[in-house]
């Protein structure tokens, strides 16, 4: 659905976007995810058309984003929630969505229809005759969201939509992309909201001017791992552990370490969803009971963090 070779920006002499190379599947959620000044925005704008590109390829479906005669059919292909939503404020939502629904060619029936299911999914149909510039934030965001469906696009790029929002209206913003997934439409989704991505996404690309890693949520985790993180699992028992499950656990060959305290034990993986029923296994032999088994260390947070902090190196 999106196919980007050696994607470049720059703006005089800084780079905002270095050598892009990726792809996005269709039917996917795929979060583009990277801190402040990533070059995320840059990067959809090329998408779109809105800016043009210093070097590199980026292709739409069949279209290339630099031929000026595939620009129209790309827009007509794509919808934008942009990071700054711009609404009319003096015209209604009704209005504002009607509108954009004319400039994108729709009939009178599908704005009809359109508006309607969608202001309806965003929880926004009983405000449909409100002015916009009434709104709060949540609910410009929701209307923005609509706008940008209004001619049922295949692609939905969304930047950072759920930035400043409240909990409850970025769930709600969270569950409709879920639902939007569930049509069939592929979704761009920038954020720099790590545990968003992880929660909704079925792949994720880091960036920090350059692409520094893809993959799905767990892949990225298992990434980090083969670079030297630590996996734990950690195991409360239903009594103090004693020196025989340490040493049960010690001859284990998968166990780096093991520590104890009290009534929980701290062991260290290379590999905890398949270690641990021998960690179980082990301790069970020992005599002890077990109350609960967690797997912690190495989120996606940590590798978050490192890849960001190592610049891809
Ligand atoms: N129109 C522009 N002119 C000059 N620099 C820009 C422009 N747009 C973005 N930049 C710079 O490009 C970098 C990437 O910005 P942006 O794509 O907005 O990042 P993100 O969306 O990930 O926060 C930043 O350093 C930003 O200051
Ligand atoms: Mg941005």
């Amino acid at each position: 659905m999106i196919e980007t070779k050696g994607l470049t920006k720059r703006f005089g002499g800084l780079t905002a976007v270095d050598n892009l190379t990726l792809k996005v599947n269709a039917g996917e959620v795929f979060g583009f995810l990277g801190p402040n000044g990533a070059g995320k925005t840059t990067t959809v704008r090329m998408l779109c058309c809105l800016i043009s590109k210093t070097s590199g390829e980026a292709r739409i479906g069949d279209y290339d984003t630099g031929r000026s005669e595939d620009a129209l059919k790309i827009r007509k292909l794509i919808g934008l929630v942009p990071d700054n939503v711009g609404l009319y404020d003096d015209l209604s939502a009704y209005d504002n969505l009607d509108f954009y629904g004319k400039l994108y060619g729709c009939t009178e029936a599908q704005r009809k229809e359109n508006i309607q299911r969608f202001l309806t999914m965003l929880g926004l149909w009983e405000k449909r005759d409100a002015m916009a510039g009434t709104f709060s934030k949540g609910m410009k965001q929701k209307l923005a969201i609509a706008r940008a469906l209004i001619h049922e696009p295949e692609l939905l790029f969304m930047d950072e939509p759920t930035a400043n929002l409240d909990p409850e209206s970025a769930k709600t913003v969270r569950d409709f992309i879920l639902e939007l997934k569930k049509e069939k439409r592929t979704i761009f989704l920038n954020t720099h909201n790590l545990d968003e991505a992880q929660r909704i996404c079925d792949r994720i690309g880091i960036l920090s001017t350059k692409l520094i890693a893809t993959g799905t949520p767990q892949e990225l985790e298992k990434a980090l791992s083969s670079r030297g993180g630590t996996r734990r699992t950690v195991v409360l028992l239903q009594e103090q552990a004693t020196d025989a499950i340490l040493a049960g656990l010690r001859l284990l060959t998968a166990v780096g370490s093991v520590t104890a305290e009290g009534n929980k034990l701290d062991v260290t993986l290379s590999d905890p969803e398949k270690e641990n029923a021998a960690v179980i296994e082990a301790i069970v032999k020992a005599g002890g009971h077990i109350q609960s088994v967690m797997i912690a260390g190495a989120s996606l947070e940590d590798v978050y963090l490192k890849l960001v902090r190592e610049g891809g190196s």
